[in-house]
């Protein structure tokens, strides 16, 4: 069993007032807070080490390359990837998908198709649709029900020869979808197409396996599992990295340089160009030391009560209506009062200490599908507890009130 109080302590910021009141933070889903260890971890970085990585034979270069590599291999036995050099470093889940959508311009063809799900966030449809409009092929939309789940015969039915790549979320940010990808990275296979993983909203609740799951490529951004901004991780399997061209040119990503002819470095390094977040590098793998303590078993533990307190909660109040309500959910709760637009319920609360994301959370799909302009979506980590569920719960109250 967690203990929530012992964990809160760690995360400064949860004992601050906002607006006078205590914080309330159901942000989780757009960032999560950071602990005590990871903002400790950034100045000791720029206090002890900081130097640029792969690049100087003087000590603190190589302390700090030392650590980033370091941090690479945590993230690799994290994910339980095969190789460290199947692990690079991004900006975040977006690059991570603009990678893979750009290295795949040079293998489609005109008439060539690419699944995506109907709950996914922009990040997974514009790069796409870029791609789409550089190589003539054509983006094609797998279905979903008004549970927000994904049709799966449908998804069937849209695999095909023509079929070169499917890119679907793990977990949906809006509705909290558990999506079945064990079976979708089998059948895109079967179908022999690849398979991308958005796993920005799964990697805080969950520590996936990617041999286990065998996806070709998997994404993620390190500051929703309690690291810095800036920093995320793209894993695909080695025979695709080599496969693709590099995305960027410039320095570190190269073997030899002439005026004639680059050639260029191996993996990792070939995606690597220019001076990264070296800092965000490193303290991602503190980062995911600490949630490894916590443990993924009493994270789903927590989250799970909060699920299901919340949304027994939540559906007390009149007129409140939750999407995504998928038999397989983590802790989002995307919901609406009838008559009251979600900013309106967003900004009260929020004068009231309540951190909440409003709008169309970037899944303007979603939105369209539900026939709706947004939600609030009170989106729940480890570190919450139920009588804070019960405060958001009684301002809702208020807000509505004031807003009937
Ligand atoms: N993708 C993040 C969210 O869902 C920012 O809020």
């Amino acid at each position: 069993m967690l203990d929530v109080n012992k964990i809160r302590a760690d995360f400064p910021i949860l004992s601050q007032k906002v607006n006078g009141k205590a914080l309330v933070y159901f942000d989780n889903g757009a960032t999560s807070q950071k602990p005590q260890v990871v903002i400790d971890a950034i100045s000791k970085y720029y206090q002890e080490i900081n130097a640029n990585i792969h690049r100087g034979v003087h000590t603190l270069s190589q302390l700090a390359t030392d650590a980033y590599e370091i941090s690479r291999g945590k993230l690799q036995n994290h994910i339980n990837a095969k190789f460290p050099h199947e692990v690079l470093f991004t900006s975040g889940t977006t690059h991570g998908i603009n990678l893979v959508a750009n290295g795949f311009a040079s293998i489609l063809k005109p008439g060539d198709e690419i699944l995506v799900s109907a709950m996914e966030h922009h990040s997974n449809i514009v790069p796409w649709q870029m791609l789409c409009e550089k190589t003539g092929a054509i983006l094609r939309v797998i279905p979903m029900n008004l549970n927000g789940e994904l049709i799966m015969s449908e998804y069937d039915k849209l695999l095909s020869d023509k079929t070169k790549i499917v890119t679907v979320n793990h977990i949906s940010n809006a509705l909290g979808t558990v999506n079945p990808i064990k079976y979708m990275i089998d059948k895109a296979h079967e179908a022999g197409a690849a398979i991308l993983i958005d796993g920005a909203q799964a990697v805080p609740h969950l520590k996936p396996d990617v041999q286990e799951l065998n996806c070709d490529f998997y994404v993620f951004s390190g500051h929703k599992i309690c690291g810095p901004t800036g920093v995320g991780i793209l894993y695909g399997k080695e025979a695709w990295l080599n496969k693709l061209p590099p995305y960027q040119g410039g320095g570190e990503m190269i073997k030899e340089v002439t005026f004639e002819k680059t050639t260029y470095a191996e993996l990792p390094h070939k995606f690597e160009a220019g001076t990264p977040n070296i800092a965000g590098g490193i303290v991602l793998g503190t980062a995911v030391d600490y949630m490894n303590q916590v443990g993924f078993d009493n994270i789903q533990q927590q989250e799970l009560e909060l699920l299901e307190y919340g949304t027994k909660r939540l559906l007390e109040i009149e007129g409140l209506k939750i999407f995504g309500t998928a038999a397989a959910k983590t802790s989002v709760i995307s919901f609406n009062i009838e008559g009251i637009h979600p900013y309106d319920i967003g900004t009260i609360i929020d004068k009231l200490g309540i951190a909440v994301r409003t709008g169309h959370h970037c899944a303007q799909p979603i939105m369209d599908f539900f026939k709706i302009p947004g939600t609030i979506r009170a989106s729940f980590a480890f570190y919450n507890t139920t009588e804070e569920i019960d405060v958001m719960v009684e301002a809702i109250k208020k807000a509505k009130v004031m807003l009937s």
